[in-house]
């Protein structure tokens, strides 16, 4: 905007933040370490207030800055920001299925992981795709890559992947069998951003991948998240998807007219509306600024508490981290081992007692919520390893701006829990 807000308001809205988080800390004082801490500042904030004071606050000039940068950040050719993780998912699985893509057909198989966020799942089955259940490795959270290839059948077209907890799948065996058996894949990347698997980023390896910018993840738009791909007409494809199925911001505008058509009213495709504010793409500017910080942090600060959890291996174990890949650390996962002397309550109510915050490893085995009582596709598989995640497996926070001293007292916490008990 014209006038520069900046010098004026910074000071105000720093004490309006020093005062908020006063009164945050009262609200969150069941919790030392809470699941989540805002990682949102001053800059954000103003950046916000910016567009709020320019009257821009639908998508706009932000949105196509942040697009661009982001495609940069990810080495994508393309980027289409949306206003969540689950809206990209959706757009992608709707892509898929769209007569205008061909694709896929409705009633093709994809086999999806069976611990994930549930919406990676229901998107594909509301594109008319039916999903067939992989089981999960939990040593990696990933997908179990020999049922993977056991379950790849004569109905299969695609394979919609996800790499949970920011842990990248070993993507040299999924490619290959992608490429043996002609399978579309897509990734869910809402979880890893800025995580690598031998050197390329997780988000490259497939059709289309989806971002989620919700405010625990690695970067926060508040809600918000973002499809990534390398074709310019997939990338149309999804802006239609977005908003009404409209020509506008696409390439659709720039053909033929249409007799009869108003141009600016004019309708290619069918659609939602999942567009993001302009306000959710200034913060997203910003956030992108301090990833590179944010993903140091959070790696270091696990590593420190995997020190700390080492010596129990025979009990329980962080999450294992292939040796080519790069982990982008979203959180602690941590799974008991069927030796493990005490039961994951009796360590949950610990710690929560004990002011830290958990939470199961996402859905646990999705097979197993009361949902799939409506859906045949959903039931029936036999899931060993996500059962085992589901029983023993639950997370902590990993905050990207936390000291490491509060590493070392979490472990302690642990520590003082397992000898007592052993
Ligand atoms: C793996 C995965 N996929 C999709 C989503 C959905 O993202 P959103 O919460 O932004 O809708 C999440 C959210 O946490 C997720 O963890």
């Amino acid at each position: 905007m014209n006038i520069d807000l900046t010098p004026a308001l910074r000071e105000p809205i720093q004490q309006l933040i020093n005062h908020a988080s006063r009164i945050n800390s009262y609200k969150t004082e069941k919790y030392w370490y809470p699941l989540s801490i805002a990682t949102y500042d001053v800059e954000e904030i103003l950046a916000a207030i910016d567009s709020l004071c320019s009257f821009r606050t639908t998508m706009w000039e932000k949105t196509a800055e942040f697009e661009r940068r982001f495609s940069f950040y990810q080495g994508s050719k393309e980027s289409v920001m949306v206003n969540s993780g689950s809206s990209a998912d959706l757009l992608i699985a709707f892509a898929l299925t769209n007569p205008q893509s061909k694709l896929l057909e409705k009633g093709d198989e994809i086999l999806v992981p069976s611990v994930t966020w549930p919406t990676q799942i229901w998107s594909v089955m509301m594109a008319g795709l039916r999903p067939r259940f992989v089981d999960t490795d939990p040593r990696t959270l990933n997908v179990d890559l020999d049922d993977l290839r056991r379950k790849i059948g004569p109905k299969t077209r695609a394979i919609s992947l996800v790499h949970l907890m920011g842990n990248p799948v070993d993507m040299s065996v999924v490619r290959d069998l992608c490429t043996k058996h002609s399978l579309v894949l897509i990734e869910d990347c809402c979880e890893s951003l800025g995580a690598k698997f031998r050197g390329t980023t997780v988000g490259n390896f497939g059709l289309a991948s989806s971002f989620s910018f919700f405010f625990s993840h690695h970067i926060t738009t508040m809600e918000g998240g973002m499809i990534t791909c390398n074709d310019p007409t997939l990338s149309d494809m999804f802006r239609l998807l977005r908003a009404h199925g409209w020509a506008r911001n696409t390439k659709y505008l720039q053909l033929d007219p249409v007799a009869d058509i108003d141009p600016r009213y004019m309708f290619v495709n069918w659609g939602f509306n999942v567009r993001p504010s302009e306000l959710q793409a200034a913060f997203g500017l910003e956030q992108l600024r301090r990833v590179g910080g944010f993903f140091v942090n959070r790696r270091d600060n696990a590593r420190r508490f995997a020190k700390h959890l080492e010596p129990h291996r025979d009990i329980m174990r962080l999450m294992e981290v292939h040796p080519d890949s790069e982990c982008s650390w979203f959180a602690l996962p941590i799974v008991l081992t069927p030796e493990c002397p005490f039961s994951k309550r009796e360590l949950l109510t610990h710690l929560e007692s004990e002011g830290i915050e958990t939470r199961p490893i996402v859905a646990g085995n999705l097979a197993r919520q009361p949902v799939c009582e409506y859906f045949p596709d959903l039931q029936g598989a036999d899931l060993p390893g996500a059962d085992a995640v589901h029983e023993r497996g639950f997370y902590l926070g990993l905050h990207p701006v936390s000291a490491p001293d509060q590493l070392d007292r979490l472990g302690e916490t642990f520590d003082r829990f397992i000898r007592q008990r052993t």
